[in-house]
């Protein structure tokens, strides 16, 4: 292993060999703004046509950047947050079977190089703000040990949105506390809404970077909008579900209110880059990291419409996310980025964009391929035919596969009760800002930054356009298919709703072959799932009600009772 300093000396030897010097190219690299949400709905940002609620700020991101049409993410939480940073498919890191949960002893595999440590070694500031999600039981596997100069926030899979503890859906195991500034545990501000609190420590990195000749690194990986805890799933403050008063739901209702703080967040972290000059060089992505469970496990009442399945399903409506991305590098920003991309797409995508050149150690075991050229490029450039595995599970027996515009499925979850469309679009409870839409996204706070570095002005018939161009069109419904039973084949481009099964059609038996065959290699490329049996030691009750690093950990003799008293931070 390198080490960092010994790295960082070669690169200023290597960069001080040309006419600029280090800083100087250091400085011009972009500054990169990733902010994803966790479990938000497809169609639950407005720029899809969707009436229930608007959401501003990510519209306008999308209307002013790309909107990511046909953005591909695993359809769950530790592969997706894999997925994007290390390039790879969750095969080839171990996070193929479902996701990790607290008390268990493992991580994404520590051989994959990660994109925070490849763009802290091009001289960025690295910063993660928000989830984790990787793993925790051993120090070794936290942010910090794994490219992340800086992280404040939570390791575990979801926390409370005022308290900041989680208690798991696994017998037995106390609620803990999970809530940190770098290895140290934090507990100031603690009762802020931590949808604002996260945004506001995002702004503080923001503005700090803005004297320094580094460039910027930020990922703000928000709770929202998953759930908290089961006795109180759904959280948001009164003032802020007092505005969607007319959503009937009272579920639905505050997940508005959810959404529209995560929308707001966006607004607030556009501005600021913008108030402190930095906005003009830099690469703003949001996305959700899949689609949003709408009943069962986490329901959250999120809306994937019209797409089949949720989260942890093969179908669209759990891998096909809502996502935007703006810089002033892209040619053809203001229109829809047709190409698919798969969240393994952004490391060399974004290195690219960074002028990062990539060991190729790190290229060889990447599944993401570099869509820069087509992303910055003209908004007519030709797609690149690709491959996306999107699940590979061999313990649940789930596999789904696209290649060029044919999806192949076989197997499913949870006996297949999540595989129709789960939810409809609402057209009685409808947002009072509908109708002014175009006025309400132009006085949008991204809007307004955003408005200066357009190339076209953003008219009402050009925000028309675009929302029109976006929505998704079914077809109609022809041919079943029950993926337990039989292999699904669809034709996604012209049957992004999966309703029409080509498997057993003469015509397609080549295709169908040759889908086959390349889930049979990629099964026999596949390592090992990482996942670990929960470990008892592991329990809050015996870390002072905190999850911590349990593995190295000797735990107290007399374990606390956790869920009432025993709180670290009092
Ligand atoms: C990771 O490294 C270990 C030891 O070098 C090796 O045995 C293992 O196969 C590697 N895993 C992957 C996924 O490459
Ligand atoms: C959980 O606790 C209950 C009651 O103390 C006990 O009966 C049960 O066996 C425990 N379950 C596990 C998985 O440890
Ligand atoms: C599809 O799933 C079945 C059942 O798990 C399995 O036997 C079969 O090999 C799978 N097909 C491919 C191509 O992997």
């Amino acid at each position: 292993m390198w080490s960092l300093s010994a790295t960082f000396l070669l690169l200023l030897c290597l960069r001080g060999s040309k006419a600029n010097g280090a800083e100087m190219e250091a400085t011009r690299r972009p500054n990169i703004i990733i902010i994803m949400a966790d479990d938000m709905g497809f169609d639950d940002v407005s720029f899809r046509g969707g009436r229930e609620f608007i959401t501003p700020n990510i519209d306008a991101l999308a209307y002013h950047g790309r909107l990511l049409d046909r953005l591909y993410a695993p359809a769950m939480c530790t592969p997706s947050r894999g997925a994007l940073l290390s390039g790879r498919y969750p095969i080839h890191t171990g996070t193929q079977h479902f996701v990790i949960s607290n008390e268990e002893p493992w991580a994404l595999d520590s051989n994959a190089t990660l994109m925070p440590e490849i763009f802290q070694r091009a001289g960025y500031s690295t910063n993660l703000v928000g989830k984790w999600h990787l793993g925790f039981s051993r120090p070794e596997y936290t942010p910090t040990h794994r490219g992340f100069d800086y992280h404040y926030g939570y390791w575990g899979a979801y926390i409370d949105y005022y308290q900041r503890r989680s208690k798991m859906p696994v017998a037995n195991y106390s609620l803990g506390y999970d809530f940190r500034r770098n290895m140290e545990l934090e507990c100031r501000d603690r009762g802020t809404y931590v949808t604002d609190l996260l945004t506001t420590e995002a702004e503080r990195l923001i503005k700090e970077q803005a004297g320094k000749d580094k460039p910027l690194f930020l990922m703000l990986s928000h709770l929202a909008t998953h759930t908290a805890n089961e006795d109180d799933p759904l959280q948001a403050p009164e003032e802020e579900i007092r505005k969607f008063s007319y959503i009937k739901d009272p579920n639905r209702r505050k997940y508005a209110a959810m959404v529209s703080k995560l929308d707001q967040s966006v607004g607030r972290i556009i501005s600021t880059l913008a108030s402190t000059d930095q906005l003009e060089n830099s690469i703003v992505i949001f996305y959700s990291d899949n689609g949003a469970p709408s009943v069962g496990m986490f329901a959250n009442t999120g809306s994937n419409w019209p797409l089949r399945g949720q989260k942890n399903t093969p179908w669209e409506g759990g891998v096909r996310v809502a996502g935007a991305v703006w810089s002033s590098k892209l040619e053809a920003r203001g229109s829809i980025f047709t190409q698919p991309i798969y969240v393994g797409d952004w490391l060399p995508t974004l290195a690219h964009a960074a002028d990062i050149e990539l060991e190729p150690k790190i290229l060889a075991g990447l599944d993401g391929i570099d869509l820069w050229p087509q992303l910055s490029g003209a908004a007519d450039a030709p797609h690149v035919p690709r491959e996306i595995l999107h699940s590979l599970d061999d313990v649940w027996k789930v596999g789904s596969l696209l290649m060029g515009h044919w999806k192949y499925v076989n197997g499913t979850t949870s006996a297949g009760q999540y595989d129709s469309v789960l939810t409809y679009r609402e057209f009685d409870d409808i947002d009072p800002r509908e109708s002014r839409y175009a006025v309400t996204i132009r006085n949008s706070p991204a809007s307004r930054a955003l408005t200066r570095l357009d190339l076209r002005r953003l008219t009402q018939q050009r925000i028309a356009g675009l929302r029109r161009s976006a929505a998704v069109h079914c077809g109609d419904f022809q041919r079943s298919c029950n993926p337990l039973l039989e292999d699904c084949l669809f034709d996604i481009s012209a049957d992004p709703c999966e309703q029409n099964n080509l498997a057993y059609s003469e015509r397609h038996s080549d295709v169908l072959a040759a889908l086959r065959k390349r889930f049979r290699e990629l099964r026999a490329s596949a390592s090992r799932p990482g996942n670990r049996a929960s470990m008892p030691s592991a329990d809050p009750t015996w870390h002072t009600c905190t999850w911590e690093a349990f593995e190295q950990q000797k735990p107290r003799s007399v374990p606390l009772v956790c869920d009432y008293v025993g709180d670290p931070c009092e």
